[in-house]
C-alpha cells in the first residue's frame, strides 16, 4: 500500500467529492469514516476495486476497521462436522462416536468437509479426580478420550469436545470456570481439536470477561483448539468475540422445527457485518435430518445457513441416513458457498411488503465477483420471487450467468436484469450468478472510478460508497465517494 499522499488523486473532481464528504464528517484522505462512539464497528460499503486489470464491484460488507481476530490459525471458512447434541442428547457413548466417525467416512461426508466429530454435554463423570482432573465417563467412555480422539484422528478427523464457563455444564458435569488452565491442557494432551464452551451455571460475571480465559489457556497449550464461543447471543458476542473465539452463537438453541430454524435464521443476519475469516456468527447446529421438518424446509435450512457462512455442523444420526437427507448435507455447489474464501456473510437484502413479507432474496458476495441468490419463500403458497441486479448490487445490464445450486443446472443464455423463478410454499431455490465481462459496476460509482483512473495509484485505493443507512441501493443512488486505501 502507498501512503496516501503518495497517491493524491490529481482529478479536480476529488475536491468535490471531498467537500460532500467532509461535510459528512469524513477524512477524504484516509477514507476513515468517524462515526461518534463507535471507531471499531464494522462497516458496510461499495467496494471497487482492480485486480488483475479486472473491475469488481459488489456490496460488501467488508469489516474496514475488524478488530484484530483471534489469530489461532483456525476456521478461515466456517467449521463443518457433526455434534452429537441435537439427536442424541446425553445418549452419546464412545461406541455411537465410533460409529459416527466412521459414517462420516463411508457417507462421503468428510470427503465433502465434514470433518469435526463433537463430543457435546455428557462424556465426562460429574466429579473431577482428587488432583481436579476432569474424567471421561467410565461407563459410556470406557477407552477414555485420548483413545476416542486417535480413532477420530486415524480416519482423517478431528474430535471436538464440550466444556462450560461455569460451575457446571447444563447437564450438570463439572464446568471449567478457575479450571481454565487445568482443563485445556487436559484437552491438549488428550490431543481434542476443537471446544464448545457453554454458559450455563456461571457466576454472573460476563461472558466478555469469563470467555476470553479460557481462550487464553487454549492458546497456552501450544495446540491449535478451535474455540467455539456458546453465550447463545446474550451479551451481543458479535461485537466482542471476534478477538476471542472462532464461532460464537449469535442464538438461543434450535428446536427441530421451521418456526425455530426461520426465526434463528434472522437473529443471526443481524451480526452479518461481524462474521468473517478466523470468527463466524453461530445461529447453532443442523437440524437437517431429524424429522420435524420436510425435505424441502430442510434445504432452506441447509441453504440458508450456507449463505449466512454459519457452521455446518450436522445434528442428525449419520449412521442412519436418508438418501434425499444425505442429498441435502452433500451438495458440494452450496457446500462452496459456504466455504468461499471471501469469507462474506450473505444477508437478507429484500423482503416483500405485507401479504408478501414471506418472500424473501437472501444474498451475499463471493469469490470471483460473483453473487450468490437465495429466493427464500416462507410462506405456505407458492409464489413468484423476483431479484432485480439493483437488490443485488448489479448494475442493470451487466450479463449474468445463472447455476442453479439445488437443480445443478446453468441457465441457458444470460440474464442481463433480474433473476425470477417460481418457488413453492417453505420452499427455496438458490443460484449462483456469475457477470460476464463487460460492465459489473454501478454506474455512478464507475464514474467516480474513472474519474480517479488518470492517477497511477488508482489500483492501490478502494472506493467505497459511503453508508450510513443499511440500503445499499438508496446509497447508491446518494453517490457519495470517499477514497479508501487498504
Ligand atoms: C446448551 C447449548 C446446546 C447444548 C446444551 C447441552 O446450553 O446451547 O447447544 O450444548 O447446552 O447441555
Amino acid at each position: 500500500m502507498r501512503n496516501s499522499s503518495e497517491c493524491r488523486n490529481p482529478n479536480p473532481n476529488l475536491w468535490a467529492f471531498s467537500l460532500v464528504i467532509l461535510l459528512l464528517g469524513v477524512s477524504p484522505i484516509t477514507g476513515r469514516i468517524h462515526r461518534k462512539g463507535d471507531d471499531t464497528s464494522p462497516r458496510i460499503g461499495w467496494s471497487i476495486f482492480k485486480e488483475e486489470g479486472e473491475e469488481i464491484a459488489r456490496p460488501v460488507n467488508r469489516q474496514r476497521v475488524r478488530p484484530l481476530g483471534l489469530n489461532n490459525g483456525l476456521g478461515l471458512t466456517p467449521p463443518m462436522g457433526w455434534n452429537s447434541w441435537n439427536f442424541f442428547g446425553c445418549n452419546i457413548n464412545e461406541t455411537v462416536i465410533f460409529e459416527t466417525a466412521s459414517a462420516l467416512v463411508y457417507t462421503g461426508l468428510a470427503d465433502v468437509g465434514y470433518n469435526y466429530v463433537n463430543l457435546d454435554d455428557c462424556w465426562a463423570e460429574r466429579e473431577r479426580d482428587e488432583d481436579g482432573n476432569l474424567l471421561p465417563r467410565r461407563l459410556t467412555f470406557p477407552s477414555g478420550i485420548k483413545a476416542l480422539a486417535d480413532h477420530v484422528h486415524a480416519l482423517g478427523l478431528k474430535l471436538g469436545i464440550y466444556s462450560d464457563a461455569g460451575f457446571y455444564t447444563c447437564e450438570k458435569q463439572p464446568g471449567s470456570l478457575g479450571y481454565e488452565i487445568q482443563d485445556a491442557r487436559t484437552f491438549a494432551s488428550w490431543e481434542v481439536d476443537y471446544l464448545k464452551y457453554d454458559n450455563c451455571f456461571n457466576d454472573g460475571s460476563k461472558p466478555e470477561t469469563r470467555y476470553p480465559v479460557m481462550r487464553n489457556a487454549l492458546n497456552a497449550t501450544g495446540r491449535p483448539i478451535f474455540y467455539s464461543i456458546c453465550e447463545w447471543g446474550q451479551d451481543d458476542p458479535a461485537t466482542w468475540a471476534k478477538p476471542v473465539g472462532n464461532t460464537w452463537r449469535t442464538t438461543g438453541d434450535i428446536v427441530d422445527k421451521w418456526s425455530s430454524m426461520v426465526k434463528l435464521a434472522d437473529k443471526n443476519d443481524k451480526w452479518a457485518d461481524y462474521a468473517g475469516p478466523g470468527g463466524w456468527n453461530d445461529p447453532d447446529m443442523l437440524e437437517v435430518g431429524n424429522g420435524g421438518m420436510t425435505v424441502e424446509e430442510y434445504r432452506c435450512h441447509f441453504s440458508v445457513w450456507a449463505l449466512m457462512k454459519a457452521p455446518l455442523l450436522i445434528g442428525c444420526d449419520v449412521r442412519d441416513l436418508k438418501p434425499e437427507i444425505l442429498g441435502i448435507l452433500s451438495n458440494e455447489e452450496v457446500i462452496g458457498v459456504n466455504q468461499d474464501p471471501l469469507g462474506v456473510q450473505g444477508r437478507r437484502v429484500k423482503k416483500g411488503l405485507w401479504l408478501r413479507r414471506n418472500q424473501q432474496v437472501w444474498s451475499g458476495p463471493l469469490s470471483g465477483n460473483r453473487t450468490v441468490v437465495l429466493l427464500w419463500n416462507r410462506g405456505l403458497f407458492g409464489a413468484h420471487i423476483k431479484a432485480t441486479w439493483a437488490d443485488l448490487g448489479l448494475t442493470s445490464g451487466t450479463p449474468v450467468i445463472v447455476r442453479d445450486l439445488w437443480k445443478h443446472e446453468t441457465w441457458e443464455g444470460n440474464s442481463v436484469d433480474e433473476i425470477e423463478a417460481r418457488v413453492d410454499g417453505r420452499s427455496s431455490e438458490m443460484f449462483i450468478l456469475t457477470p460476464q465481462a463487460s460492465s459489473s459496476l454501478p454506474s455512478r460509482v464507475k464514474q467516480g472510478f474513472q474519474d480517479n483512473e488518470p492517477d497511477s495509484c488508482a489500483k492501490h485505493f478502494n472506493i467505497i460508497l459511503d453508508r450510513s443507512l443499511d440500503n445499499r441501493t438508496s446509497l447508491l443512488g446518494k453517490g457519495l465517494y470517499s477514497f479508501y486505501s487498504m
